[in-house]
């Protein structure tokens, strides 16, 4: 086991922040990961099956049988409905049992009996509300969303908390070491003053004396779903286009892992547009991939527990706010984790 979990005090806010903070939007798949198949994933602690219905639309309910147990992201698409495999129990998408095949009639039939999640699948990715309270509208950076840009959705599982993957996006000058060796990321200075900036949102973290050279600003947002996004410049033979933006998003699964959603955007249109999307798939992905896996092996391999035998300094101020910012979201949404715990 990484011990990337471990809690120095039972904190409730410490806890609940570890394994993800709730009434918030997560991203728990990439679009192309759902298939016509049922399928289970856990983001959360929640084991959660998701399936498509007959138009495409996602659903999500708990992943276990309220017959006896099995799950039922094995079991079978009916559109409308799961089937489960033991014994064919049907659950609708509000977690309702829609039929018990197997007997004249059944109590639990008609009744709600499993949690159900409100889904929304939006630029490459599907999103599930996570909480007690009502969903609120899911709002993503402009990037994402804006005619003018054109990206590519890049995830993968990484073996960690994802509180270490959110400081690791916080972290500015890790772009002029640890991606020292890479397309992107080889420039500017190695040392930096930095400073906070306050958003309606969130903040930036940003450095004072270097702009458009390396990672050199980043922003953090809470607007239902948190999220982060950042420019790193890009050379001549990166085609058109100007910087390359990304925006980031994390989903807990289990204390020591998490699911990363990075989105790669450049503001293009007509062939520039075209000319972009021939270069990422042809050259720059495979680069990028790589600069990831830098991320990934130096997070994977922190030290068992790393955040409690930190010594910070001055450029951890963004992570610091990062973490205050985590902080004050989940002893937000305490009281409701309280109430019933039956989503939407
Ligand atoms: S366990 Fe699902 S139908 Fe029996
Ligand atoms: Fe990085």
């Amino acid at each position: 086991m990484t011990a990337h979990s471990a809690i120095p005090q039972a904190d409730p806010v410490e806890i609940a922040v570890e394994n993800g903070i709730r009434n918030l939007w997560y991203p728990v798949l990439a679009s192309w990961q759902l298939g016509p198949t049922p399928l289970g994933v856990t983001r959360l602690g929640d084991r959660i099956v998701l399936w498509r219905d007959k138009d495409g639309e996602v659903r999500a309910v708990e992943d276990r049988c309220p017959h006896r147990g099995a799950r039922l992201s094995l079991g079978c698409n009916l559109g409308d409905r799961v089937a489960c495999w033991y014994h064919g129990v049907e659950v609708d998408a509000g977690g309702r049992v829609a039929a018990v095949p197997a007997v004249e009639s059944a109590p639990m039939t008609g009744r709600k009996m499993l949690r159900s999640y409100s889904a929304v699948e939006a630029h490459g990715a599907i999103y599930l509300w996570f909480g007690e309270a009502e969903p609120v509208p899911l709002q993503v950076p402009e990037q994402l969303t804006s005619e003018a840009f054109s990206g590519f959705l890049c995830t993968a599982i990484w073996r960690c908390n994802y509180r270490y993957a959110h400081d690791n996006l916080m972290d500015l000058m890790h772009g002029a070491y640890l991606h020292a060796v890479s397309h992107s990321m080889s420039g500017g200075n190695k040392k930096a003053k930095m400073q906070l900036r306050e958003t309606d949102a969130g903040f930036v973290y940003e450095k004072v004396d270097q702009a458009g050279q390396n990672f050199d600003w980043v922003e953090f947002g809470d607007t239902g779903v948190h999220w982060m996004r950042t420019t790193v410049p890009y050379g001549p033979g990166a085609g058109p286009g100007g910087p390359f933006w990304i925006v980031g998003m994390v989903a807990p699964i289990t204390p020591d892992l998490c699911q990363v959603f990075f989105w790669r955007l450049r503001n293009v249109q007509g062939w520039q547009r075209d000319s972009w999307r021939f270069l990422y798939r042809n050259r720059l992905e495979g680069r990028h991939w790589a600069v990831l896996e830098q991320d990934r092996r130096i997070l994977e391999a922190l030290v068992p527990n790393a955040r409690a035998q930190e010594t910070l300094y001055e450029h951890d101020l963004g992570v610091v706010r990062l973490r205050r910012a985590l902080a004050a979201s989940a002893r937000h949404q305490m009281p409701a984790r309280n109430s019933s715990p039956v989503t939407a």
